[in-house]
């Protein structure tokens, strides 16, 4: 694989060597793969514990690949009482506003070391070293109104006969919309804000970082003039250093072209946990861009990939969480199988979120399937195949109307259709339609949709209003986090919360998954009901609505996605999105229509299931299978056209 020979070319031949022959490299020519610390430990990772997972990375799943380790957000915070996701004024920043490692949580970075002697480390496992970070620059350096670094002179940065700040250059009505007290953006229109932007990546190549996760910035806090100045420097950096943007809330391949050239690996959905409405709720999404052929497409020097974010397996935290690794992720196997092969059959980058130190049997030879690896790294034509049945629905004979199907669940069925609850902007006028609804319980309040004017067959769309349960100390630690807010429960003894982002849809027959995680005090759980009857989500800024949807579009039914393989074989992955068994069916003769210039009719096809590892034999006419709830079947088919 072309990723290794770079990584002991790196060990071999040393560095400068390397930078001689970079023009003739291609960065991220396979989706990257590697470790990222987000899932398992949130910010509160140490370097201790760092060099631990990334020590087991080495040993285990290098081989397989995964050659980047990456420290997720916030390694410049002091982790004492007070500092959450979104405080101001914890933070470690340098003399010239720029954020440091919290020499607690990484002694190593001491005497102004950075992330040096932790680089050094990660290079002598064998592996690549990554950071996160976030737009622009902090609140706190901004507050402060450090000077900005010159890099081309070493001294403060002067322009027009006067000493830049970062008063003069950070942008306090462009903070970033779910971490308001952290970050602003830059402006890249002024010298001094350029220049501090190349101050902070000269100082992560200087370092020795070879991957960047740089957060709100593209998707809903799209921030082009960032990304396009910070590619600029990338390119003429003395070192190779891959570009990821996040989040990917409410992207488009639209959006995704004004940027494809400038990374290597872009997000294109919000955050994913390990909730089966997270994982199918990038199918319509993966796609969009794989039709748009985004897959591969060009790259900051080399090629870009449409990231559908960390693989949340094994052993994890919770989003916003103050702890580290405590709990079992809660896909089952089935959901599992059918994340990883979504992701490799949209050849998505493969970051492992796992703690690696309590990594099972299970969870390592999902990640080290060498079927999945094989299509993540080189398979091509990678499609969603429309062209499927599921012969297990009951079906009847409408007078005059073609067959159709009846979904065994009557409930998706009403006439009515369903109520599914989305985001949008909050000037929407469709955003307005929220109130609150007392009902007889001392402790609760509900808020609900529309109440009066609803259509009298219709259940209200309701949900439990709760003030977040904090003792009177958390209280008075977060008030400004949490005044006004509140938490909203589907039914009133649970104690699951509704979060939101863009890229999960709650309908109002699904209370019970999806959306709905352990009631905690992250941003993205807390809501504001507004006096003109709209209902602000604080992560993400964006309201709730509420739309009527299709019968049985609330169910997500069955998927299949083709691909080729490197020699010649066919990929075939049937998914089942839906809430029953399916039996899913294809017609041979139908791949023709992905891939055109084969005759299927008169092909014969060997074919091997890979979870079963059933052999099938040769197949002619159709291929079909039975596929668990939110399960997967992946088919390898090598055939041959006589
Ligand atoms: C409703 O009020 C909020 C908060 O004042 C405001 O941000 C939003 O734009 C308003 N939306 C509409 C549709 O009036
Ligand atoms: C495929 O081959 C069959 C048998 O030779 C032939 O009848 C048919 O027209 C071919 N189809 C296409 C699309 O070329
Ligand atoms: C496909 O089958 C042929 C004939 O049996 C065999 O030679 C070839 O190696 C197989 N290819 C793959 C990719 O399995």
């Amino acid at each position: 694989m072309r990723v290794f020979s770079l990584s002991s070319l790196f060990i071999t031949l040393g560095s400068s060597l390397l930078f001689q022959c970079l023009g003739e490299i291609e960065q991220a020519s396979s989706p990257p793969r590697g470790w990222n610390s987000y899932d398992s430990f949130c910010w509160t990772i140490s370097e201790e514990e760092f060099l631990q997972n990334a020590e087991l990375v080495a040993q285990r799943l290098r081989t397989h690949g995964f050659e980047y380790v990456v420290v997720d957000y916030l390694w410049y915070r002091r982790k004492v009482k007070g500092a959450y996701v979104d405080s101001l004024g914890f933070d470690v920043i340098d003399e010239w506003g720029r954020m440091m490692p919290d020499p607690d949580r990484w002694p190593s970075s001491r005497g102004g070391k950075g992330f040096t002697e932790v680089a050094k480390k990660v290079h002598g496992m064998g592996l690549k070293f990554g950071i996160h970070v976030m737009r622009g620059i902090s609140t706190q350096a901004f507050n402060a109104n450090t000077p900005i670094l010159d890099v081309t002179t070493g001294k403060a940065y002067e322009e027009s006969g006067r000493q830049w700040r970062a008063k003069d250059v950070g942008m306090k009505e462009r903070t970033c919309a779910w971490m308001k007290n952290g970050f602003m953006s830059v402006n890249t229109k002024l010298g001094a804000g350029r220049a501090f932007l190349r101050s902070l990546y000269q100082q992560y190549a200087d370092w020795g970082v070879d991957f960047v996760k740089n957060d709100c910035v593209f998707g809903a806090d799209f921030d082009l003039g960032e990304i396009s100045y910070i590619s600029k420097v990338l390119t003429e950096l003395n070192r190779p250093i891959l570009y990821s943007l996040s989040p990917g809330t409410s992207v488009t391949p639209a959006m995704a072209r004004d940027v494809n050239s400038l990374v290597n690996m872009y997000r294109i959905t919000g955050d994913d946990w390990d909730t089966w409405g997270d994982v199918a709720a990038h199918f319509d999404i993966s796609r969009d861009f794989s039709a748009a052929n985004m897959i591969g497409a060009k790259g900051l020097r080399g090629k870009s990939w449409p990231d559908l974010d960390m693989l949340p397996f094994g052993w994890l935290t919770d989003q916003g969480s103050n702890e580290g690794p405590h709990r079992k992720c809660n896909l089952n196997l089935d959901e599992q199988r059918s994340q990883i092969t979504l992701w490799s059959m949209a050849k998505s980058p493969l970051m492992f979120g796992g703690d690696m130190r309590r990594l099972d049997d299970a969870t390592f030879s999902l990640l080290t399937n060498p079927t999945l690896l094989e299509i993540n790294s080189f398979s091509s034509n990678n499609k969603e195949f429309p062209y499927i049945t599921n012969t297990k629905c009951r079906c009847r004979r409408v007078r005059n109307r073609p067959l159709t199907c009846e979904s065994r669940n009557p409930e998706r069925n009403s006439v009515m259709g369903t109520l599914a609850l989305g985001l949008t902007n909050c000037k929407d006028v469709e955003a307005r339609g929220w109130s609150p609804k007392a009902i007889d319980d001392d402790d609760l309040d509900q808020v609900c949709w529309k109440e009066k004017s609803r259509n009298r067959d219709q259940e209200p769309f309701c949900l439990y209003k709760r003030k977040p349960l904090l003792s009177s100390e958390e209280y008075s630690t977060y008030k400004n986090h949490y005044d006004g807010k509140v938490h909203l429960l589907a039914t009133k003894t649970t104690e699951s919360c509704l979060g939101a982002s863009r890229n999960q849809k709650l309908t109002s027959k699904e209370s019970k998954r999806g959306s709905y995680s352990p009631c905690g005090w992250d941003a993205n759980q807390m809501w504001e009901l507004n006096h003109n009857g709209t209902l602000m989500n604080s992560y993400s800024g964006l309201c709730a609505s509420v739309r009527k949807v299709q019968a049985n579009s609330g169910s997500n039914g069955i998927r299949a996605w083709t691909a080729t393989g490197r020699r010649g074989e066919i990929y075939v992955a049937f998914f089942n999105l839906d809430d029953d068994k399916a039996e899913v069916s294809m017609r041979i003769a139908d791949l023709a229509k992905a891939f055109p210039g084969k005759n299927f009719s008169t092909a014969s096809c060997k074919c091997r299931e890979e979870w079963s590892g059933k052999d099938f034999g040769v197949v002619r006419d159709s291929l079909s299978a039975q596929v668990e709830i939110h399960g997967c079947a992946l088919f390898v088919l090598n055939c041959t056209y006589s």
